[in-house]
């Protein structure tokens, strides 16, 4: 949610910019800008994507050896050119980028409204910026101590790089529920939202923590103090990520690479941690808190979003099979709704950026509550990660298209891993039988790389079906969570209106919807509730809906039905929605290409929500 980024070196640092909001435009491409030093200060703003910015500045002067850059998510203010990020101070000689909120920028700005000041932009960071002038002037403080002052009166989440005319030779940055990382490279530093922008200039990096602020300057000097102003001294840390990752890699989307990079990401997040022929499993992250787990009452898992819906995949297999009761929650309601957490209860956060803003304080209130809490985080090194007492990492590598693909079965694959130890601590599940699953488990990323080949039949039901309104998604049981997210996916990306619901729950509501014109995506594999699905897909049938269902191979009934079936390889009804999710993200995304939506970057959506 909004991406930043900052260069103090040695270089012209306009192409450093540039090239690092393309790598962070994931994180919101409302408008964006940038602002350089080169004798004097120049700012560059657009509302619309990088590419717009990029042509506006063409022919201008873009030279120097510092900047700040940034591209936003529209909290305050819409999206336009005045509202585009960075915001200059009264004078003229500060220029700021933010990412979060202010929440008491309402009462800031209009003290500084009574004190002469007129803004230009509906922006909570304006008011930010002038704060910080009002303070430097009427304190006589130097620029770092200004902005220390000014965010010990701000209320709200920030994440901020400012820049002086006055002073080129210094970045500073502070944060407080938004991420910043520091990239240390030889007589250069860069500033970004997260890591991806400096992996092409250097590995080492420090990461700020909460009310940190950093004073940059040449000559290798940073300097890091808490906004209460005691010094710490940079941990330095070094980036695992490679360049490769961060590219297309011959796919014409992000979205379409990450989902055929599903066998690799899911088979990385069991590396080490599943030997089927020995019967182990085991998640180094966690083994100080297994026993926590197994003497854990109920389990409660916090989401957002896609990470919302492997949590419930995560309740159906924690309750299958190591007998554990849970409760999902969105982490969203949770922060708000008071809710009864006991000291043995284990929390499970999820999320894939580390990042989102509700999660992150929904754990702060069970962590208050004396909850053992745990993490299943993508990135590395992220807010989330840190703030849980142990966690393990789902190692999908990054994930750049904003719909998640990659990290939601890397997420429902640590979860079924997590469930099993926890049942084989348990012995709520027979060797042979705990054995079966775990050969089984194995043999995914294969049957992940068969699934993969629907693209023709996706295609064909994409062709016949893009031009829709509407569309159903039903599931039972394990595959219900299914059938949530590939609802969600279609409405993310193609922007035609999706829900999803229990199969059996159609009949309570939904039904009234079906005609002709609605199609309904039956996920029905030869498990579990069968018969049934059987029945509520006759209910379609006898309204002349049109049914889609992704059926196990070599199935009958079901295909006799339906109009359209894709099919998936027989596997244990627990690990069905690693294959069934396949198809369902491939028709989104076909659907979304013949409906010409940018498929990477769906209106209005960020990937790292870090307001709430
Ligand atoms: C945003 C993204 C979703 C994501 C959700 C939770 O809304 O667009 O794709 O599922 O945030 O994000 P997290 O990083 O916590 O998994």
């Amino acid at each position: 949610m909004c991406g930043i980024v900052g260069y103090l070196g040695q270089k012209e640092a306009y192409p450093i910019l540039i090239k690092g909001l393309h790598r962070l435009e994931y994180r919101g491409y409302d408008s964006a800008g940038i602002a350089l030093i080169n004798g004097g200060l120049n700012v560059y703003k657009r509302k619309g994507k990088v590419a717009e910015l990029e042509a506006f500045v063409k022919g201008k002067d873009i030279s120097g050896p510092i900047g700040i850059a940034h591209t936003r998510w529209a909290t305050h203010g819409e999206p336009t050119d005045e509202n585009a990020h960075p915001h200059m101070s009264q004078s003229k000689e500060l220029s700021l980028i933010h990412n979060g909120i202010i929440e008491n920028y309402d009462v800031l700005r209009n003290e500084l409204i009574n004190r002469g000041y007129t803004f230009n932009s509906h922006t909570d960071t304006e008011v930010l910026v002038y704060l910080i002038e009002d303070i430097q002037k009427n304190e006589g403080v130097e620029l770092s101590e200004a902005v220390r002052i000014a965010l010990n009166q701000v209320i709200g989440a920030y994440a901020i790089v400012i820049l002086s005319k006055n002073d080129p030779d210094t970045l500073i940055a502070a944060k407080k529920g938004s991420p910043l990382v520091i990239g240390i490279g030889e007589d250069e530093f860069f500033i970004a939202s997260d890591a991806t922008p400096i992996v092409e200039y250097t590995k080492e990096v420090v990461y700020l923590n909460d009310e940190e602020m950093a004073v940059i300057r040449r000559n290798n000097d940073l300097r890091i103090k808490t906004i209460k102003n005691q010094d710490k001294t940079p941990y330095i840390q070094t980036l695992e990520m490679n360049l490769s990752q961060l590219e297309k890699g011959g796919f014409e989307h992000f979205m379409l690479k990450e989902i055929y990079e599903q066998p690799r990401s899911i088979m990385d997040s069991m590396r080490g941690r599943l030997n089927a022929k020995k019967g182990i499993v085991s998640l180094g992250g966690i083994i100080d808190y297994e026993q926590k787990m197994v003497a854990a009452n109920r389990i409660i898992i916090i989401a957002c979003g896609t990470s919302w819906h492997a949590g419930l995949v995560g309740e159906y297999l924690f309750e299958d099979l190591a007998r554990t009761p849970v409760e999902v929650e969105y982490a969203s309601e949770f922060r708000y709704r008071n809710p009864v957490i006991y000291e043995n209860d284990v929390v499970i956060a999820i999320s894939q950026s580390g990042e989102t803003a509700d999660t992150l304080a929904a754990i702060e209130l069970a962590r208050s509550k004396g909850a053992t809490i745990l993490g299943i985080c993508n990135v590395v090194g992220s807010s989330i990660a840190r703030a849980t007492d142990a966690g393990s990492y789902t190692h999908a590598g990054p994930e750049i298209g904003v719909a998640s693909t990659k990290a939601f079965t890397a997420q429902v694959t640590v979860l079924t891993l997590m469930a099993l130890r926890i049942a084989q601590l348990k012995g709520t599940l027979s060797k042979s039988r705990f054995q079966q699953i775990l050969f089984e488990l194995e043999s995914i990323p294969e049957k992940v790389e068969k699934t993969l080949k629907v693209s023709k039949r996706v295609i064909t039901i994409a062709e016949e079906f893009c031009q829709v309104r509407n569309f159903l998604y039903l599931g039972r049981g394990y595959n219900f969570p299914v059938a949530l997210e590939g609802a969600l996916k279609l409405k993310e990306i193609s922007y035609i209106h999706a829900e999803g619901y229990p199969a059996a729950e159609m009949k309570h509501g939904p039904i009234a919807l079906i005609d002709e014109e609605m199609p309904v995506v039956f996920i029905a594999p030869l498990k579990g509730v069968y018969e049934k699905v059987i029945s509520n897909i006759q209910e379609v049938k006898a309204r002349r809906g049109k049914v889609i269902a992704i059926v196990t191979e070599g199935d009958h009934a079901v295909s006799e039905m339906a109009d359209y079936t894709i099919e998936i390889p027989e596997t244990e009804e627990m690990l069905v929605p690693l294959l069934a999710t396949i198809p369902l993200q491939k028709l989104s995304y076909h659907i979304a290409l013949m409906r010409g939506c940018n498929v990477d970057q769906p209106r209005n959506l960020a990937k790292s929500v870090t307001v709430e």
